[in-house]
């Protein structure tokens, strides 16, 4: 199975953030009840492996924080923009729960993620949207914040493909104490 770890987002701020979705032709917007702010993907596991990743994660300590999100932008791959996101506020309290994911995933034979982590919540996909409709969305939505939510667990969560967007399934949640 296909898995990575994520912060499931609150309804309210699910609703708040998806008043962001809208007002750019060709964006394929990602439903508000699959936002989710990934902390590290792991990819195709068999299921044995998946139970590592479980008893790992579950031996995990880790303290609940209050996150913000704020700021939009986009992802680009050889100049043409693929991802609109959703930011998040400085936050020094998710970077140690990211460390800690990384360090115990790590120590049941996982490679280390090489790529340079960036908090974010997908909004749309937007791969042949016109530039210039992405870069006035940007600027009007920059200034964009919702209230800060408490993060009081991280959840492994299982991708399968479907039949417009994949689906995401919450399979443990763990909590923060
Ligand atoms: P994205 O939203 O920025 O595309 C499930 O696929 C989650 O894992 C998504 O949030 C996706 O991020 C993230 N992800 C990170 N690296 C990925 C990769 N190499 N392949 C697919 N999804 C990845």
């Amino acid at each position: 199975m296909r898995l990575f770890v994520a912060l499931e987002l609150p309804a309210g701020v699910r609703e708040r953030i998806g008043m962001l979705a809208g007002g750019i032709p060709g964006a394929r917007w990602v439903r508000p009840e699959n936002y989710h702010l990934t902390l590290r993907f792991i990819g195709e596991q068999p299921p044995h492996r998946a139970e590592e990743i479980d008893a790992a994660l579950l031996g995990l300590r880790g303290r609940s924080f209050m996150l913000a999100f704020a700021g939009v932008g986009t992802f680009d791959k050889a100049g043409r923009s693929t991802a609109l996101w959703l930011g998040v506020e400085r936050n020094e309290a998710l970077e140690r729960l990211r460390l800690k994911i990384e360090t115990a995933l790590q120590r049941t034979g996982l490679e280390p993620e090489r790529r340079r982590f960036m908090p974010h919540v997908t909004l749309a996909r937007v791969d042949g949207v016109a530039e210039t409709r992405l870069a006035s969305y940007v600027q009007a939505h920059n200034l964009f914040r919702a209230e800060p939510v408490e993060v009081g667990h991280f959840t492994l969560f299982s991708s399968w493909p479907g039949n417009e967007q994949p689906v995401y399934t919450p399979e443990v949640e763990y909590a923060l104490g």
